[in-house]
C-alpha cells in the first residue's frame, strides 16, 4: 500500500540528496547548502558541507523572529526541590546569550571543548546552548558517573572549562559534586583552567580553589554574545558512550546534519509541530536528553519539559502523570524501565486516573527492549498509541519507529516497527555479511550512506570509528544489535551482539566493569555479563577469580568489589551480584565464554561449546551461581 511513509522512505534511499535537500529547507540557514552530500577529510559521507548555520540560533533566536518569543520554551519541573519554572523563548535566549558571553570572557571560542557535568537543572540546557552559540563543542557527562569516568572524559576531550553545579539530588539524597570534581581534576592528566559552579541551596559548595568560580557572579557582569555562523560540518558535541572496551567512545555530531535530522524527526516520527508540548523524561547526560529534551523540541518551536525527579518516589508513582497533565504534554517519551518501576507500585494505574491526560496523544519508549507485558500494560491503561522505537547514541535519532507524522501504521508488540526514512536497514549474516531473508536473525546493519544526524567520527580516533562500525560489513554501518525483520518489514531488536549491556536504560560496557573489578589487588581475572532482570532489563553479574594466596573472607571481597564499582564507575551501574570462582570457562584459544555464562545466569538452556577448554568448569560455574543466589 502506498502511503506518505512508503513514498518518503523510497525517495530517501533512491535520491538521498533530493530528499534531504528538501528537509534542509525547514531550517533558516545563514547560508543554505548547495552541496547536499559529499566527502569529508576522512573520506566519510558528509552532509550539507557548504551550508552555514548555528544550532543555538535556530533553537532560540529564530523563534523570536517568527513570533514565539513569549511562548514557553522550557518548563523546569523538579519535585525533588519543589520547583516549577517557566522560560519563554526570549528568556531562554537571553540567558543563553549571557552565558555564552561569560564563556567567551573565559577564553572559550569556536572549536574549544567544554565539559558539562550537571544535574537536571535549566543551567544544564543553557550550558549546552551557550557552547553551541559560540561554536564551542560541549561534552555532557552524566551526573551519575563517578570521578574516574569524569576524569577519563576530561583527558579525552581536553576542555579548558568545566560547567557544573554544587550538587545533584537523588530522591531525597544530596550528591555533592565538588568532591567528585576535585577527585576527577586530580586523576586527569589534562589541566582544566576553570570550573564554573552553579550553587544550589540544598548544598552550596566551598569554592576555595582558585580554579573554581561561582556561576551567578560570572554571568552577572557578562555581555551577551551573538551566535557564530558555523559550517554545517562543525562539531556540535561529543557524547561519550560505552563500547566493547573499557575506554568510552566520543561520539561526534555536527551542527548541520543534526539540526536537519532532528527537525525532520519531530514531524515525521513524533508527529509534533511548533507550539506543542513535548516531554522526554530522560537525562541530559544521555543521547535522548541531548536530542529530545534539548535540541529537537527547541529547533521545532515546541515547549520542552526538563524533569528533575524519578518516575517513582518523587513523591510517588503518579508523578509522570501529574507532570503530563499539569503542563499539557501532548507527546511523551521515556525508557521502559521507568514504566516497569511505575507498574510495580501502581499496577492498576490508579494514580494515573487522578490526572487529566486529555491532551496526551501518544507515548514513545526507547533505550532498551520493551518487554511485551509492559508494552501491553501501557496500551491498556493509556488507550492511546504506544510506540516502541529504536536508536542509539551513535545515530542520534530513531532508526526504526512507527512514523506517526507520515502514516498511522499498526504497532506490533515486541517490534520497533519500520525503518525510518533515510535508514536502509538490512539484516546481515554475521560471518559472511550476506543479506538474510525475512524471519532470519542476524546483525542489524545500515547501508551507507547514513542519513544526516548520525555520528561523524570518534573524537580524536577516526580509526576507532572505522574499526568499531564500518569494517565488519563493508558498505554498511554495524549497529551492534542483533535482530530480524518479519514479512511486513517490521523490525525486531533482540539484543546486543557485543559486550554492551543495558541497565535500567543506561548503556554500559562489560569490559569497562571488568577493568574496574580487575583493579582490585585481590583479583586475578574476571568476567562480567548482563543477566536479565525484571525491573532493570539487565543487571551486571561478575564472576571473579582471586589471586593465589589471598586470605580474605569471600563476603568481604565481594562487598569491596561492589563498593569499588560504585565508587569508580557510579551507583547506576547496579553492580551487586558477584560470585567467586576458581577458574573461568574459556575456549582453547583463551577467550572467555561470556555467552554461556550469561545463559547460565539467565537460567536458559545452553550448549556445550565445541571449543571449550575444560567442560568440567561449567559445572563449577553453575554451582557458584546457585550458591550466590544469582
Ligand atoms: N547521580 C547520582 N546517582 C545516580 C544518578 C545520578 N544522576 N542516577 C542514578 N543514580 C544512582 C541511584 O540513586 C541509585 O543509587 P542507590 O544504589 O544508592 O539506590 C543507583 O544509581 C541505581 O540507579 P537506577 O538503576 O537508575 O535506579 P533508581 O532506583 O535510581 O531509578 C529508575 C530507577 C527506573 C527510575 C531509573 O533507572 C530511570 O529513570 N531510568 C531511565 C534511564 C533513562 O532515562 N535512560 C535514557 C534512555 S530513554
Ligand atoms: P544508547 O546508545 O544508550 O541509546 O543505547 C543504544 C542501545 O540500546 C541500542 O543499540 C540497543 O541495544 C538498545 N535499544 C535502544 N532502544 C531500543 C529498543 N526500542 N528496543 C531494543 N533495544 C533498544
Amino acid at each position: 500500500m502506498k502511503t506518505p511513509y512508503t513514498e518518503s522512505f523510497s525517495r530517501s534511499l533512491e535520491d538521498p540528496s533530493g530528499f534531504w535537500a528538501e528537509q534542509a529547507k525547514a531550517l533558516n540557514w545563514f547560508n543554505p547548502p548547495s552541496k547536499i552530500i559529499g566527502k569529508d577529510d576522512n573520506g566519510n559521507d558528509c552532509w550539507f558541507a557548504d551550508g552555514e548555520l548555528n544550532t543555538a540560533w535556530l533553537a532560540l533566536d529564530h523563534h523570536l523572529d517568527s513570533g514565539r518569543g513569549e511562548q514557553a520554551a522550557l518548563i523546569y519541573d523538579s519535585p525533588v526541590t519543589d520547583t516549577i519554572q517557566h522560560f519563554t523563548y526570549r528568556e531562554l535566549r537571553d540567558e543563553v546569550a549571557r552565558l555564552a558571553g561569560a564563556l567567551r570572557g573565559l577564553g572559550v571560542s569556536r572549536g574549544d571543548r567544554v565539559v558539562i557535568y550537571m544535574p537536571m537543572i535549566p543551567e544544564a540546557v543553557m550550558a549546552m546552548l551557550a557552547c553551541a552559540r559560540l561554536g564551542a563543542i560541549h561534552s555532557v557527562v552524566f551526573g551519575g558517573f563517578a570521578a574516574r569516568e569524569l576524569a577519563s572524559r576530561i583527558d579525552d576531550a581536553q576542555p579548558d572549562v568545566i560547567l557544573s553545579a554544587s550538587c545533584g539530588l537523588e530522591f531525597a539524597r544530596v550528591i555533592p559534586y565538588k568532591p567528585l570534581l576535585d577527585e576527577a581534576l586530580q586523576l586527569a592528566s589534562h589541566q582544566v583552567k576553570t570550573c564554573v559552579i552553579k550553587q544550589r541551596q540544598q548544598h552550596p559548595a566551598d569554592l576555595d580553589d582558585p580554579r573554581f568560580m561561582d556561576w551567578a557572579s560570572l554571568i552577572a557582569g557578562a555581555e551577551p554574545a551573538d551566535a557564530v555562523p558555523l559550517p554545517a560540518s562543525h562539531p556540535l558535541y561529543i557524547l561519550y558512550t560505552s563500547g566493547t572496551t573499557g575506554k568510552p567512545k566520543g561520539v561526534v555530531r555536527d551542527h548541520g546534519g543534526h539540526a536537519v535530522a532532528l527537525r525532520y524527526s519531530m514531524k515525521a516520527i513524533y508527529g509534533v509541530d511548533a507550539g506543542q508540548v513535548f516531554w522526554a523524561a530522560s537525562d541530559v547526560g544521555w543521547v535522548v536528553g541531548h536530542s529530545y529534551i534539548v535540541y529537537a523540541p527547541l529547533l521545532t518551536g515546541c515547549t520542552t519539559i526538563l524533569f528533575e525527579g524519578k518516575p517513582v518516589m518523587t513523591p510517588d508513582a503518579g508523578t509522570f502523570w501529574r507532570v503530563a497533565a499539569q503542563h499539557g504534554v501532548e507527546v511523551f517519551f521515556t525508557a521502559p524501565t521507568a514504566f516497569r518501576a511505575i507498574r510495580k507500585e501502581d499496577p492498576e494505574a490508579k494514580l494515573m486516573r487522578q490526572h487529566d491526560l486529555s491532551r496526551l496523544q501518544r507515548l514513545f519508549v526507547a533505550g532498551e527492549r520493551t518487554d511485551p507485558a509492559t508494552y501491553q500494560w501501557l496500551c491498556d491503561i493509556l488507550a492511546r498509541p504506544v510506540i516502541d522505537h529504536w536508536w542509539q547514541t551513535e545515530t542520534g535519532w530513531p532508526i526504526a519507529a512507527a512514523p506517526m507524522g507520515l502514516h498511522d501504521y499498526p504497532r506490533k508488540a515486541g517490534s520497533v516497527c519500520l525503518p525510518v526514512p533515510g535508514f536502509a536497514v538490512q539484516i546481515l549474516d554475521a560471518g559472511s555479511s550476506k543479506p538474510l531473508a525475512a524471519g532470519e536473525e542476524g546483525d542489524v546493519a545500515i547501508k551507507l550512506p547514513l542519513p544526516p544526524g548520525c555520528m561523524t567520527t570518534v573524537w580524536g580516533d577516526h580509526g576507532r570509528y572505522l574499526s568499531s562500525y564500518l569494517n565488519d560489513h563493508p558498505g554498511y554501518y554495524q549497529t551492534g544489535d542483533g535482530g530480524y525483520q518479519d514479512e511486513d518489514g517490521y523490525l525486531y531488536i533482540m539484543g546486543r551482539t557485543d559486550d554492551v549491556i543495558n541497565v535500567a536504560g543506561h548503556r554500559l560496557s562489560t569490559g569497562q566493569l571488568e577493568e574496574v573489578v580487575a583493579s582490585h589487588p585481590a583479583v586475578a581475572e574476571s568476567a562480567v555479563v548482563g543477566a536479565d532482570d525484571p525491573d532493570k532489563g539487565q543487571v551486571p553479574v561478575g564472576l571473579v577469580v582471586l589471586q593465589d594466596g589471598v586470605n580474605l573472607e569471600a563476603e568481604t571481597i565481594k562487598a569491596e568489589l561492589i563498593a569499588l564499582v560504585r565508587r569508580e564507575l557510579g551507583a547506576f551501574a547496579n553492580f551487586k551480584q558477584v560470585a567467586l570462582v576458581a577458574r573461568l570457562p574459556k575456549t582453547r584459544s583463551g577467550k572467555i565464554l561470556r555467552q554461556v555464562i550469561r545463559k547460565m545466569a539467565d537460567k536458559q538452556p545452553w550448549q556445550m561449546p565445541a571449543t571449550i577448554d575444560d567442560p568440567a568448569i561449567l559445572d563449577e560455574i553453575k554451582l557458584a551461581l546457585i550458591d550466590n543466589r544469582i
